[in-house]
């Protein structure tokens, strides 16, 4: 049974790969293709959903970045494997999309929710129908705001990925013993999203007292979140904002030491503009944070110096052990059996109506020299020629 799921898991993964192409975002029909060739096999695999079976509702952001992709066919796929039905949506990254799709479900009485919300402060109305109706609800990812209807908030550390992407800077440039100045801009990520914030916190705080020394300047002054943010964390935006910056404080020789990047499709737009309009000859550190392939590329070509790797298969397996105690009529603490590694926590996120029981698993770096432990993942392999990653299932 398991195999025939890898199986399809890998077929699937397989097609959405060939119909983007490296790198590319995947393109909504082929994405949407790839992941109901996945939904149909996995469901004769698995034979779940039988007259009875709970039902539970998912809503994902977008389909325009790689790594939502990933959660939501590994959520789909492996709640189906438990004998769940799923209805899965992506709501194009539209807020007033999500509120409908989310409302559809409740429509639909689903037995439970699952959201990564697009922006964390605009479901309050639509979660307290969810609560009339008795639908609990696991914040995905993403803590959602100003609503007492999120029963649990299942994530990563988000602060812990920021400190990865300072501590990686503040080594690599040995900044305990190395003179300087040497010279950064941040990018940070969408105000909507609530993970934003710490992430630039994490890497901010892990660098602040060699800023406050003077040993990083930041030539452009953006020293602020609200400067340097993306809004839907998009590529262009800032591939945008990164050539403003190299035209106005870097065109007279400036030399660029870091661009610290919140994630990777901003990484990815920041990488691009510095191989387009930065004229310094050395090659400047980008962080980032998923592990997109695209990413992974530019790391392997020297475009992008690391990641945050976070296993998405994980985040959905531990949603699926929290999602099943709750459904049996559990409420899930510390002594709930994980499928990974993941903190309980009942201090850090508090959602403006109280602080949300949280599982926070545990984020790492990947740098082009350690690229094999996403291999030992099992959800990635090594191209046909050995140089580059490409996804497994
Ligand atoms: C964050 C998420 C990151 C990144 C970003 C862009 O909320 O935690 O992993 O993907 O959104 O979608």
């Amino acid at each position: 049974m398991k195999k025939i799921l890898a199986l399809v898991l890998t077929l699937a993964m397989v097609l959405s790969l060939a119909a983007c192409g490296a790198g590319a975002a995947p393109a909504e029909s082929a994405a949407e293709a790839a992941g109901s060739a996945a939904a149909s096999a996995a469901e004769e695999a698995a034979a779940p959903a039988a007259d009875g079976a709970k039902t539970v509702g998912i809503a994902m952001p977008t389909k325009s970045l790689e790594r939502w992709n990933r959660d939501g066919d590994y959520l789909k796929a492996q709640f189906e494997a438990a004998g769940y039905a799923v209805e899965l949506k992506y709501s194009d990254n539209d807020t007033d999309q999500q509120n409908n799709d989310i409302q559809a479900m409740i429509a639909d009485k689903v037995d439970l929710l699952i959201i990564a919300a697009i922006d964390g402060d605009s479901l309050s109305q639509t979660l307290a129908d969810a609560k009339s109706a008795g639908i609990p609800v696991i914040a995905y990812d993403r803590l959602i705001m100003n609503t007492d209807a999120v029963s649990y908030y299942v994530s990563f550390d988000n602060y812990t990925v920021g400190v990865l992407q300072g501590e990686f800077v503040k080594n690599a440039l040995d900044l305990d013993n190395a003179a300087g100045p040497f010279n950064i801009e941040f990018t940070a990520g969408d105000p909507a999203d609530n993970n934003a914030g710490y992430f630039f916190n994490g890497a901010y705080d892990t660098l602040k007292p060699y800023i406050d020394e003077g040993k990083l300047v930041i030539p452009s002054g953006k020293t602020t979140f609200e400067q340097v943010a993306t809004p839907s964390w998009s590529t262009d935006t800032a591939l945008e904002n990164m050539q403003n910056t190299l035209a106005s404080y870097y065109s007279d020789g400036t030399v660029l030491d870091v661009a610290l990047c919140s994630n990777d499709s901003t990484a990815l737009g920041v990488a691009q503009a510095i191989t387009s309009d930065y004229a310094g000859d050395n090659t400047p550190i980008v962080t980032g944070q998923d592990g997109d392939i695209a990413n992974l590329r530019n790391i392997v070509d020297g475009i992008q110096t690391m990641t945050v790797y976070k296993n998405v298969s994980d985040e959905a397996g531990v949603t699926l052990d929290v999602a099943k105690a709750i459904l049996e009529g559990k409420t899930p603490d510390g002594s709930l059996q994980l499928s990974a590694e993941a903190a309980y926590d009942t201090s850090s996120y508090d959602n403006g109506t109280g602080i949300i029981p949280s599982f926070l698993l545990v984020p790492w770096t990947v740098t082009k020299d350690d690229l094999q432990k996403l291999v030992d993942t099992g959800l990635y392999q090594w191209d046909s020629e050995n140089k580059y990653l490409e996804s497994v299932g």
